[in-house]
């Protein structure tokens, strides 16, 4: 088996390539490394570096190897960056997605996983949120993976290809073997910002907005291990592979926790103090995104082996303490 995956050297993609590479899949990653990193892909991936809007370069890969699936991972992913510079959002995740696409097509290689987001149903009218509630994606950010998902529903009925779209919700945690972690600049998650107040990297955490509709009146999201999210991929691929018809699936626990539990979680675990700082609101938040994963659970066998909130934090802190990687 060969795959190519694109953002292999990110965060999620990185846990990916490492999960592939274990169960003897012979990997390809394809990064900028503009965000990614060199050291994060393992030692047994070939790396490429390179554009994934380079279609010269797709066309050497896709001759050099026979890829039986390519798995995306290579985007932006800041909400306010994609209402500020939305062209910057549709370059990289809508069109550069398009060349990845042709590319596959020229090739012949029809399965295709992408990584999408919670973020292309915009403010939820019900929770936990199914995979039809409506679509309504409230920043460029949320457009652009929904964009892609429209796409790929048109391609398959026009070329065959054949795709798994996955939701995540929050994706959250580290390898438990600590060799990969979270490590965007700049930091953005709450997680990995709250044990940086941990480990004294960081003065304090901020937590944007404390009237929200919830019980402790910050906001509540459904953090998914990564190492979670891996297993869905292996599985989606297996079920591409074996002839499955294109799905759409939202990747959460289905189970949330605020800001504020985060925050305790993290003190437990840690034994460590974290100053707070209580602020405004964070536009475009919606206060609770709460995922039913029950399509997940029910056509890819997918069971969350690490759903805990503790068990979340304790690799990401595992991670953390290891500073500066
Ligand atoms: N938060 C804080 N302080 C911080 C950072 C975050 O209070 O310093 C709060 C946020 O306001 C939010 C919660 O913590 O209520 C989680 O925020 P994150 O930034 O960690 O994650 P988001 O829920 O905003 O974003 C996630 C994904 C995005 C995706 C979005 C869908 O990371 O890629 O869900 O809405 F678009």
């Amino acid at each position: 088996m060969k795959a190519l995956v694109v953002g292999g050297a990110g965060y999620i993609g990185s846990h990916m390539v490492k999960h592939l590479c274990r169960s003897g899949v012979q990997v390809t990653v394809l990064d900028n490394l503009s965000s990614g990193y060199r050291e994060a892909v393992v030692a047994s991936a070939e790396l490429v570096v390179g554009s994934a809007a380079d279609a010269n370069l797709l066309a050497s890969l896709f001759a050099r190897h026979r890829f039986d699936a390519v798995l995306h991972f290579a985007s932006f992913i800041q909400v306010g960056e994609s209402v500020a510079d939305p062209a910057k959002y549709y370059a990289n995740n809508v069109a550069t997605t398009l060349t990845l696409l042709d590319a596959m097509r020229q090739a012949d290689v029809r399965h295709f996983i992408f990584s999408s987001t919670a973020a292309v149903y915009g403010e939820p009218s019900y929770v936990p949120i199914d995979e039809t509630h409506s679509k309504n994606p409230i920043s460029p950010y949320g457009r652009s993976k929904w964009i892609v998902e429209q796409v790929l529903e048109d391609y398959d009925r026009a070329y065959g290809l054949k795709s798994v779209c996955l939701r995540y919700f929050n994706a959250a945690g580290a390898d438990p073997e600590k060799e990969l972690g979270e490590r965007h600049v700049p930091e953005t998650h709450l997680i990995p910002l709250v044990l940086q107040a941990a480990s004294g990297r960081r003065e304090a955490i901020s937590v944007f907005g404390t009237d929200y509709d919830t019980p402790d009146g910050t906001c509540i999201r459904d953090y998914i291990h990564v190492a979670d999210l891996c297993d869905a991929h292996a599985l989606a691929l297996d079920y591409l592979l074996a002839g499955g018809a294109s799905m759409r699936f939202n990747l959460g626990n289905g189970q949330g926790f605020s800001v504020q539990e985060v925050i305790d979680t993290a003190r437990r675990i840690t034994g460590r103090k974290i100053a707070v700082r209580y602020e405004a609101r964070r536009p475009g938040d919606p206060a609770r995104l709460v995922a039913d994963s029950r399509l997940a659970r029910d056509v890819l066998g997918w069971k969350p082996k690490r759903a805990e909130l503790t068990s979340i934090i304790a690799d990401a802190w595992g991670w953390e303490q290891k500073w500066p990687w």
